[in-house]
C-alpha cells in the first residue's frame, strides 16, 4: 500500500491533515549588486554561501530555458545561501537599473520571515544593531501569545523579519505549533468569510483534536 494512504485525513472530506510537501527549498530574490548582498547575509545575518551558479549564456534571442517567467537576462550570478531549517535563501544578480518592486502588489512578496530560539533571537537583535542595521519595527508580540518579532531591510529594500516564540525551546522551535489557535476561535474568523460549510470543515481539517 503507499505510504500516503496511511496519512490520517478529515473524515469530512479525506484532506490530509499534514502537509503533503516539506517546506521551501529557495526563495528566489533579485539584487544588482551580489557583492553587497553576500556581505549583509554571509557576515551580518550569517546565512553561509553554499552554491553559486550561472545562469545558462543562451543566445539573447533564444527562449528561457527555464520557461515563462525565468529571468529575462541570460548568464546572471545565481547564488544559494543557507538560511538554516534545511532551506535556501537564492539570488539572481540582475544589471543596474531593473525596475524597484512595490512589496505591496498582487504576487509580490511583502516580507521575508526568519525563525530562531529565544536567545539567537536577542543575540541577532544586537548583532544586526551592531552591524549598523536599522531595526524599523519592533520587537514586539506579532502572534500572541508569545510570538515575537521585528524588522528591518537588506541591501536590497527587501523587508526582512526575525520571528521568536520567547515561550519556547531555544532548539525544538515547533513553528507550526506555536502558531496554532483554539479551533473555535478559528471557526469563528471563517465564518466572517463564507458560511459553506463544508468548506470551513476543509479549512480546520488540519486541527489539532
Ligand atoms: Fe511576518
Amino acid at each position: 500500500m503507499d505510504a500516503m494512504m496511511v496519512e490520517p485525513r478529515s473524515a469530512v472530506s479525506g484532506l490530509s491533515r499534514k502537509p503533503l510537501l516539506r517546506g521551501i527549498h529557495h526563495l528566489a530574490l533579485v539584487t544588482t549588486d551580489m557583492r553587497r548582498t553576500l556581505d549583509f547575509y554571509v557576515r551580518v545575518l550569517g546565512t553561509p554561501l553554499v552554491h553559486a551558479l550561472r545562469t545558462p549564456a543562451a543566445p539573447p534571442d533564444a527562449a528561457p530555458a527555464h520557461g515563462v517567467g525565468s529571468p529575462p537576462y541570460k548568464g546572471i550570478l545565481h547564488y544559494f545561501l543557507d538560511m538554516g531549517g534545511d532551506s535556501l535563501l537564492a539570488f539572481f544578480e540582475y544589471p543596474e537599473g531593473v525596475a524597484v518592486a512595490d512589496r505591496d502588489t498582487l504576487g509580490a512578496m511583502q516580507h521575508v520571515s526568519f525563525v530562531c530560539g529565544p536567545q539567537r533571537y536577542r543575540e541577532m537583535l544586537a548583532r544586526l544593531k551592531a552591524n549598523g542595521v536599522a531595526i524599523v519595527a519592533g520587537p514586539l508580540l506579532t502572534i500572541p501569545p508569545a510570538i515575537h518579532s521585528f524588522y528591518f531591510f537588506d541591501p536590497n529594500g527587501i523587508r526582512l523579519e526575525i520571528v521568536c516564540n520567547l515561550e519556547g525551546d531555544e532548539q525544538d522551535l515547533q513553528v507550526v505549533r506555536s502558531c496554532a489557535m483554539p479551533e473555535a476561535e478559528l471557526r469563528a474568523e471563517l465564518a466572517a468569510i463564507s458560511h459553506d460549510a463544508a468548506w470551513i470543515e476543509d479549512m480546520v481539517a488540519a486541527m489539532p483534536r
